[in-house]
């Protein structure tokens, strides 16, 4: 199904107001080489995209569903269509008895934009599930099977990211070994002794309510920023510093930094700019107040953007897909 001119705000959850040209509803597979040969941008929910302008590009938004299950003697293999709902995987997986994907719960989107950003959270990213993605490859115009290895996951990154125009990712292919181990590394979760899976979930949907803005009830797209990283030496100058920063070692000795916390120093939280809002428990997550306008959007990002460099010597880059009328933009 084709729409002229549909309104944004449908399309993607941080609510901006403004039109999409045109958007092709992808239902079937088999309409995939009906697709147009022109550069269309492919959207899910639109949780992790913000448009901050009209959308002149065509837009495919990807509506397929099924899950199929299968399994070998160590492992749940679920083959899953693009347009399911993330969250409702993990909670079906969860009632299933399959189990691995409970620290993801509550993330928004569909399965077929996680591995596209390798959606991570509380010590868990979606990457050590993916056995394959299977997609349409737009330039050869024929569907094709990417493996774990070919997706190049990184964090919050994959060749599909960094390729955005080469791919429409149709399924996933999610490997869960039978053997279960509860994952309780983060911060959050470290009291919870010999914990079943479903109080994993229970304590991930807790927190990440405490602390995150409901996108249906307050617009927002998730954390705005990528955590950076800086060298070990960096790192050792600014703890001087600033004793509280918060840091963990990457497997090369540089360190992640939690960009939350240098905004939340900072003094941003809570912070109102137009119709554009800090989030008051979660400095990482931007929010649209009142029928936000893009440019105060703009204008927020790269005030944040410019005093974290000011003040750390650290230069931020953005975590979700920021579109002008055509074009990803970088502040
Ligand atoms: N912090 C503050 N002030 C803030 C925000 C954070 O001091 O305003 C501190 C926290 O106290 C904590 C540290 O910074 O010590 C990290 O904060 P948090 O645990 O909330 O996680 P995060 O690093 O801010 C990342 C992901 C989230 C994911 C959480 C939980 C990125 C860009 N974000 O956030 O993912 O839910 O970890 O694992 O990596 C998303 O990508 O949209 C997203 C929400």
């Amino acid at each position: 199904m084709t729409e002229q001119n549909t309104p944004l705000n449908l399309l993607h959850t941080f609510r901006l107001p403004g039109f999409a040209r045109v958007v092709h509803f992808l239902r079937d597979k088999k309409q995939c080489s009906e697709l147009p040969t022109e550069n269309y941008l492919v959207v899910g929910h639109g949780s992790n995209t913000i448009f901050t302008a009209d959308f002149e590009r065509p837009l495919v938004r990807v509506e397929l569903s099924g899950i199929d299950v299968s399994e070998s003697d160590s492992d749940w293999l679920l083959d899953v269509a693009a347009g399911e709902s993330w969250h409702q995987l993990v909670t079906y997986c969860l009632n299933k008895g399959f189990f691995g994907l409970e620290n993801l719960a509550l993330i928004p989107g569909t399965v077929g934009a996680a591995p596209v950003q390798n959606i991570g959270a509380y010590g868990c990213e979606v990457a050590q599930f993916i056995d394959s993605v299977e997609a349409w490859d737009r330039q050869q115009r024929c569907f094709v099977e990417i493996t774990h290895q070919d997706c190049q996951f990184a964090y919050r990154d994959s060749v599909f990211k960094q390729n955005p125009e080469r791919w429409l990712i149709t399924a996933v292919r999610l490997r869960l070994p039978k053997q279960w181990q509860p994952n309780t590394r983060y911060a959050e979760l470290n009291d919870l002794m010999n914990p079943t899976a479903e109080q994993i979930y229970q304590r991930v949907v807790a927190v990440r309510q405490a602390k995150l803005p409901d996108p249906q009830v307050l617009p927002n797209a998730g954390s705005f920023f990528k955590n950076p990283t800086i060298s070990a030496q960096h790192y050792q100058a600014l703890l001087q510093l600033y004793p509280g920063l918060k840091g963990y070692a990457n497997a090369d000795g540089s360190m992640k930094l939690a960009a939350g916390w240098l905004i939340d120093q900072r003094g941003w939280k809570g912070v109102k700019r137009g119709t554009i809002q800090v989030h008051q428990h979660q400095a990482l997550v931007l929010v649209n107040t009142d029928n936000g306008c893009g440019s105060d959007l703009l204008d927020m990002a790269k005030a944040i953007k410019k005093d974290i460099e000011q003040h750390f010597s650290i230069a931020l880059e953005v975590e979700v897909r920021l579109f002008n009328q055509r074009e990803l933009i970088q502040i």
